[in-house]
């Protein structure tokens, strides 16, 4: 029989999770679940590169378990664990760190990005791609989903694998699987409040399980042009048009649409249109995440069976991995 495909994404537990992270990856993440053998985990180590608070780490990664089961992962289908119950990546992360080339991650984006924002420039935060790369080929990760960010990550986990492959690989014998990015076309780019990209060191994100009146406020806080409320707007420029995409049907989305370019509407109304929406579309899942809270063993039980599925497959990756560098 065919090996079913592996599917393995992770998420940093380095705030709370906004919008962007659910229509990027988790909800696409959540679908896959469907497909295949899938492998979800809490980037703990990770989140070491931006987060010096030992509190904080323990609570946003149980946060961000269960967020993400509210949000419909299913633990009898997917894996939920935290990255760090399976320390094998790290070892594989030396490994790899070994073929690496610092020129190839001299030209990480997201390297680059984070010290023009004032991180400081660790070891550790040079050699994110690496630990990345470790945590995809750990699993032998046929398909990767992620946002549209994470896209140069993938490539270079693909890059990392070659060179294992062609150093250490015996004649049309591969150590290591490449895998495929998943990144889904009408959101790859979830934009802020603001416009940007929406994401949490921005400042401009709109939170999945903030509160009804913090919602509302985020909302209504989208930056908008000055056109006056007669006027005819431009729907194609438009945040608010862009995120109520998210939510609503076609016919609705062509609805506001339309009444973007006849004008007579200010941006206040198509706000509150976009505000109810975005409430109910999550309402479900808040059902959920109060059902989950009642239970208090089970976000532990999860993530305890979680990482007992992982360390199988890493471990049996691992000994072929050692046995082909010759360890
Ligand atoms: P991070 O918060 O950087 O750990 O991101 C977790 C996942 O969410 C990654 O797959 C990102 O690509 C995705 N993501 C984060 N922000 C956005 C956004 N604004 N639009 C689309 N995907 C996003
Ligand atoms: N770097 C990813 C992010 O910030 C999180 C991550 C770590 C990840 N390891 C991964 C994503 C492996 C996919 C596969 O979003």
């Amino acid at each position: 029989m065919k090996n079913p495909v592996r599917i393995l994404s992770g998420i940093q537990p380095s705030g709370i999770l906004h919008i962007g992270n659910y229509f990027g990856m988790m909800r696409p993440a959540i679908a896959l679940q469907e497909e295949g053998e899938a492998l979800y985990f809490i980037a703990d180590y990770h989140a070491l590169t931006s987060l010096r608070d030992p509190i904080a780490l323990r609570e946003n990664s149980r946060r961000v378990a269960l967020d993400f089961l509210a949000c419909g992962l299913n633990p009898d289908k997917a894996a939920l664990f935290l990255q760090s119950e399976v320390p094998q990546v790290t070892e594989l992360a030396w490994i790899l760190s070994t073929v690496t080339p610092v020129s190839r991650l001299e030209l990480a984006h997201s390297y680059k990005d984070k010290v023009a924002r004032g991180a400081a420039a660790a070891a550790g935060l040079f050699i994110y791609p690496v630990l990345m790369a470790a945590d995809i080929l750990i699993y032998d990760s046929d398909i990767v989903p992620v946002g549209k960010d994470q896209k140069q990550h993938i490539e270079i986990t693909r890059d990392i694998a070659a060179r294992i492959n062609e150093t250490f690989g015996s004649a049309g014998k591969a150590v290591l699987k490449l895998p495929e990015p998943r990144i889904q076309a009408q959101t790859e780019v979830v934009p802020g409040i603001d416009g940007q990209k929406m994401s949490k060191s921005y400042g401009n994100t709109i939170d999945i399980f903030g509160d009804e009146k913090e919602t509302r406020k985020r909302v209504m806080s989208i930056v908008t042009d000055s056109t006056p409320v007669e006027a005819p707007k431009n729907p194609d420029v438009s945040t608010i048009v862009q995120l109520y995409a998210l939510v609503a049907s076609k016919d609705e989305v062509e609805k506001m649409r339309e009444q973007f370019r006849k004008g007579g509407r200010g941006y206040g109304d198509f706000k509150k249109q976009l505000f109810e929406k975005l409430w109910d579309y999550f309402a479900p899942m808040r059902k959920r995440r109060d059902e989950i809270l009642r239970d208090k063993n089970y976000i532990n039980d999860v993530l305890g069976r979680g990482a007992g599925r992982a360390n199988g497959i890493a471990h049996e990756v691992m000994k072929r991995v050692r046995g082909a560098v010759g360890l």
